[in-house]
């Protein structure tokens, strides 16, 4: 599977949101990775509909909607409708993870589950061929620039078992920590998909950065 460079806006100037967009449309990025946060499932409020609207009117990248909120399920059409081509939910959020990621395939848009540190790959086991994404939290959630969970790795490789077992067509992503030295590492595990905000928006070259990601 190709590797995939998902940019996360949490990171990026806000004061300068359309110029950090018009970066990421001329960067080697595939992807640019929204963060919603409600301030209930996560301890902190990011942002919502209208910024994730904006940013798909501008992004040329398909938008990866993250939603770290309750009730995930009432939320699905908005973000369908503000552009996600991806809408990535978390297990932790949901009593009917089923039915919901499959109203997200209903819209014909991929459909991702969402793991926290603490929540085993194999809980996974009777929906890991439903789904076209599975995203490994190695931070916990709500904040962007905290340091990669170093047992990431191992539970990277669980889920990659499980993939192969289960004849799964999932997708591997990580999202939190990820820097040019752990890069490789989390591609040698088995991710496909590399979520990253500081790194990335915080580097001297952005652009950059995203190559050397991809090459890592
Ligand atoms: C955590 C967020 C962050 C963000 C990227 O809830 O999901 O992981 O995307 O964070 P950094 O800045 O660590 O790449
Ligand atoms: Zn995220």
């Amino acid at each position: 599977m190709e590797r995939i460079i998902s940019p996360s806006i949490l990171a990026a100037d806000f004061m300068n949101l359309r110029e950090e967009i018009e970066l990421i449309n001329k960067s080697s990025a595939q992807w640019l990775h929204c963060d919603v946060m409600d301030g209930v499932f996560v301890p902190n409020i990011s942002f919502g509909l209208p910024v994730v609207s904006m940013v798909g009117k501008l992004s040329e990248k398909p938008l990866d909607v993250h939603l770290m909120t309750i009730e995930p399920q009432n939320h699905i059409a908005d973000f369908y409708k503000a552009g996600a081509k991806n809408i990535t939910i978390h297990y932790e959020a949901c009593r009917h993870l089923h039915r919901t990621v499959h109203l997200i395939k209903s819209l014909g848009i991929n459909a991702g589950i969402s793991l926290n540190p603490h929540t085993p790959v194999h809980f996974l086991e009777e929906i890991i061929t439903d789904v076209d994404l599975v995203l490994i939290m190695s931070v916990n959630p709500g904040f962007g620039g905290q340091k990669l969970i170093q047992n990431s790795f191992s539970k990277i490789e669980r889920l990659k078992e499980l993939i192969e077992k289960k004849n799964s067509n999932a997708m591997i992503q990580v999202d939190g920590g990820v820097t040019l030295e752990n890069a490789r590492q989390l591609f040698e595990a088995g991710v496909n998909n590399i979520v990253a905000g500081t790194t990335i928006f915080k580097s001297e070259d952005p652009k950059r950065t995203i190559e050397l990601l991809l090459e890592a």
